[in-house]
């Protein structure tokens, strides 16, 4: 049977991919220090395939063209060119019959996901790859990318995204394929890139946030997308994203680590790491 093992909450941004492959040529220490940790510990999750929880920002798709939600049901997903040509990442394996079993699950729940059977992925997905698991010709892992619309008004409220993440916990758990499946969220923390407020970050609203997707993720599925913004900066709404990954494991959580930086370009950058220690979601016990 497939079980979701673990959570992870993991900042995007392009400049922290860089820092972690060492081609910045920066000061990194620090940041490397914070976010390093993370790789032992995914290591010894011993995943087979990684749910990831990204946002694109209009590289694959557009602000003509721009799913709600999206789920990737491709055999791989190679870099997208954002520009300045693709990441030198690898091309990640997709777990296509996860794929289409999240498909058939989520879907007649009420979650109506784009289904993408090709699909390039841009940063949002692949700097969590690089900070998780450094810079292999391979990944280690499969995936199931999952997008989601958090840059073009109006985008899924918290609680909508939390339990999307509900859904896909159920979904997993009915898998009747062997599978330890780890869950990201990726995006955030504070930052706003544009306009009056560019550079905001809000260290307060980070570490509350950090302490209550532990435990408490009812209370930020609560906020508004007008309090994310208010609060995290335009493009830190993002951090709705991590509510998919928080819905996705059970009630009952055990925190395996937690680091925080700012900043890294204009942006707070955080992770947490979480071992779902719980029921499965949807299972009464
Ligand atoms: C930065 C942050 C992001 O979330 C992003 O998508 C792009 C850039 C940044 O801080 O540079
Ligand atoms: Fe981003």
């Amino acid at each position: 049977m497939a079980e979701v093992v673990a959570g992870v909450g993991v900042s995007h941004i392009p400049a922290l991919g860089a820092m972690m492959e060492g081609t910045s040529g920066g000061p990194t220490a620090t940041v490397f220090d914070t976010f390093a940790p993370i790789r032992d510990w995914v290591a010894e999750r011993e995943l087979d395939t990684l749910i990831v929880i990204y946002n694109d920002h209009a590289s694959a798709f557009s602000l003509e063209l721009l799913p709600t939600f999206a789920i990737g049901a491709a055999p791989s997903y190679a870099p997208a060119d954002e520009g300045y040509g693709p990441r030198q990442v690898a091309v990640a394996e997709g777990d296509l019959d996860l794929s289409w079993h999240l498909i058939d699950k989520v879907i007649p729940e009420g979650f109506d996901l784009a289904v993408c059977q090709q699909l390039d992925v841009d940063h949002g997905f692949t700097v969590p790859m690089t900070v998780l698991f450094g810079s292999p010709q391979e990944w280690p892992v499969r995936v199931v990318p999952i997008a989601v619309n958090v840059v073009q008004q109006p985008t899924p409220s918290a609680q909508r995204c939390f339990d999307l993440g509900r859904a896909i916990g159920r979904a997993v758990a009915s898998f009747g394929e062997e599978r330890r499946v780890g869950v990201i969220g990726t995006g955030g923390m504070s930052h706003q890139l544009q306009g009056r407020r560019a550079g905001h970050i809000n260290e307060v609203f980070d570490r509350r946030f950090l302490e209550e997707i532990v435990d408490h993720p009812d209370r930020l599925a609560g906020l508004t997308n007008t309090e994310y913004i208010h609060e995290a900066g335009s493009e830190g709404a993002e951090l709705v994203m991590w509510l998919v990954m928080r819905g996705a494991l059970s009630d009952k959580v055990v925190e395996g680590y937690s680091g925080y930086h700012i900043p890294v370009s204009n942006t707070a950058a955080g992770i947490v790491a979480l071992d779902n220690v719980g029921a499965p979601v949807g299972v009464v016990g």
